[in-house]
C-alpha cells in the first residue's frame, strides 16, 4: 500500500474533490456506463505514467482520452471532417471511443507513440461531471490490474486499486458491463478494433447514412477452439474457464464436471429440462435473460466466482450477433479459446 486511499461519492461536492485531484496530477477510479476507468490528467505525462505503474500496463497499449463534450474533441484532434464528426455525433455520449489522428497536445504516453488518439465521452453523467470538474480531458484504462476481468462495480473497482490511488469514486454497478467499442476512423470508413455494446450491426446502419463503409478488424487470427495459446488470456479470472456453444455440450460421456464449478449461461427457447438436469446434479448455474444482462454482468461474475473460491467456470459461448460478438470476444480472452 503506497497510498491512503480516498473514497468518495458521486455528490458534487466529491465530484469537484476528485476533479481537483485529477488536476493536480493524481490518479482517481470513477465509474462510467461501461467499467470503471483508472483516470489520471491527459495532458499530464508525469500523472499518466502512474497509471501504468497502478495496473501493471505495458506501456505499449495506448490509453482512451475522456472527454465530456463534443465541442472539446477538435481541440484534441485533426483533420477531422463534418461527416465524421455528424457520425461522432450519432453515438456520443455513449459507450464507444472513436480513434482519430491527435492534436500535439496529446503527450505520447497516452498513445504509446501512435499518431492518434482514442476519444470517449461517457454517457454516465457522473463521469461527465468528474471530467467538468477536472477542466482537463481524463486518460483511463478500465481500472482493473492489467489481465485482469475489468471492474464493474465499486466493490471490484476498491479490491483492484485500494492503495494504489488517491480516490475512488463509489458509483452505481456499471450498466454496460463491458468496455467500449473501439472504432477507428479512416477517410472513407470506419474499422471496428474492439467489439462492444454499440454493436457492428449498428455502425453498419449508420455508417450507410454517412456513406462509410464498416470492417471489422476485431477478429483474433484464431477466434475458433482448440489452440489454447495463452497468448491471448485476458479478463481472466483466477478460475480457469471453458467456454460451450449448447447446454449438451455438457452431458458428453467425456466430460467430468469438477465439484466447484460454475455454469454461466443465456437463456435459450427448450432448454428448461437441462437446466433441470444440472441443477438436480447440485452444480450451480446462473442463467441471464438476454445478451444484454450477459454482457452486464460477466465480470461480475468472474469477480464473484473467485471470492468464492470457484475453480471452474463453464461460460455459454453465444452467437456472433449484436453484443454476442463483444460477448465472444471478452469470452475468448478470458479462457483463452478453451473449450470444453
Ligand atoms: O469502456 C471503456 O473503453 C473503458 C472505460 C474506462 O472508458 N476503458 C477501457 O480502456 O476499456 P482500456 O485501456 O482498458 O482499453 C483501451 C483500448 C485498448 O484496446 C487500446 O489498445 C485501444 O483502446 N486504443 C487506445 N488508443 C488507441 C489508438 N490510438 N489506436 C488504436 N487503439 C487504441
Ligand atoms: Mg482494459
Amino acid at each position: 500500500m503506497t497510498h491512503a486511499t480516498l473514497i468518495l461519492e458521486c455528490t458534487e461536492a466529491d465530484l469537484k474533490k476528485a476533479g481537483e485531484l485529477i488536476r493536480a496530477g493524481e490518479l482517481v477510479v470513477f465509474p462510467t456506463e461501461t467499467v470503471y476507468g483508472l483516470g489520471a490528467n491527459a495532458l499530464d505525462p508525469k500523472a499518466c505514467r502512474k497509471i501504468f505503474q497502478a495496473k501493471g500496463r505495458p506501456t505499449d497499449n495506448p490509453l482512451i482520452v475522456h472527454l465530456s463534450s463534443m465541442e472539446e474533441i477538435l481541440t484534441y484532434t485533426r483533420r477531422v471532417s463534418d461527416r465524421h464528426l455528424k457520425l461522432m455525433e450519432q453515438c456520443m455520449p455513449g459507450p464507444v471511443t472513436f480513434v482519430l489522428p491527435k492534436a500535439p497536445d496529446i503527450p505520447d504516453i497516452v498513445t504509446a507513440g501512435l499518431s492518434t488518439v482514442a476519444i470517449r465521452i461517457p454517457s454516465l453523467t457522473e463521469a461527465r461531471r468528474l471530467i467538468s470538474y477536472a477542466g482537463v480531458p481524463i486518460a483511463a484504462p478500465s481500472a482493473n490490474r492489467s489481465g485482469e476481468p475489468s471492474p464493474t462495480t465499486f466493490e471490484m473497482a476498491y479490491h483492484a486499486m485500494a492503495g494504489r490511488v488517491a480516490a475512488i469514486i463509489k458509483g452505481p454497478m456499471c450498466e454496460v458491463g463491458i468496455e467500449s467499442s473501439v472504432v477507428r476512423i479512416e477517410k472513407d470508413r470506419l474499422e471496428l478494433l474492439r467489439p462492444g455494446f454499440v454493436t457492428f450491426e449498428t455502425l453498419t446502419e449508420l455508417g450507410k447514412d454517412f456513406g462509410l463503409e464498416v470492417i471489422d478488424l476485431s477478429q483474433l487470427p484464431q477466434a475458433k477452439p482448440a489452440s489454447p495459446g495463452t497468448k491471448y488470456t485476458h479478463y481472466k479470472p483466477k478460475a480457469t474457464v471453458y467456454l460451450f456453444s449448447s447446454l449438451e455440450d455438457l452431458f458428453s460421456p467425456l466430460i467430468e464436471i469438477p465439484s466447484s464449478t460454475r455454469i454461466l449461461y443465456m437463456k435459450q427457447p427448450q432448454s428448461e429440462e437441462l437446466l433441470h438436469r444440472i441443477v438436480s446434479m447440485g452444480i450451480e448455474i446462473v442463467v441471464f435473460e438476454n445478451m444484454s444482462d450477459y454482457a452486464r454482468h460477466l465480470f461480475f461474475q468472474f469477480h464473484r466466482a473467485d471470492k468464492e473460491g470457484i475453480t471452474t467456470i463453464l461460460a455459454y459461448y453465444p452467437p456472433p450477433t449484436g453484443i454476442g460478438l463483444a460477448l465472444r470476444n471478452r469470452l475468448i480472452k478470458a479462457s483463452g479459446g478453451r473449450f470444453v
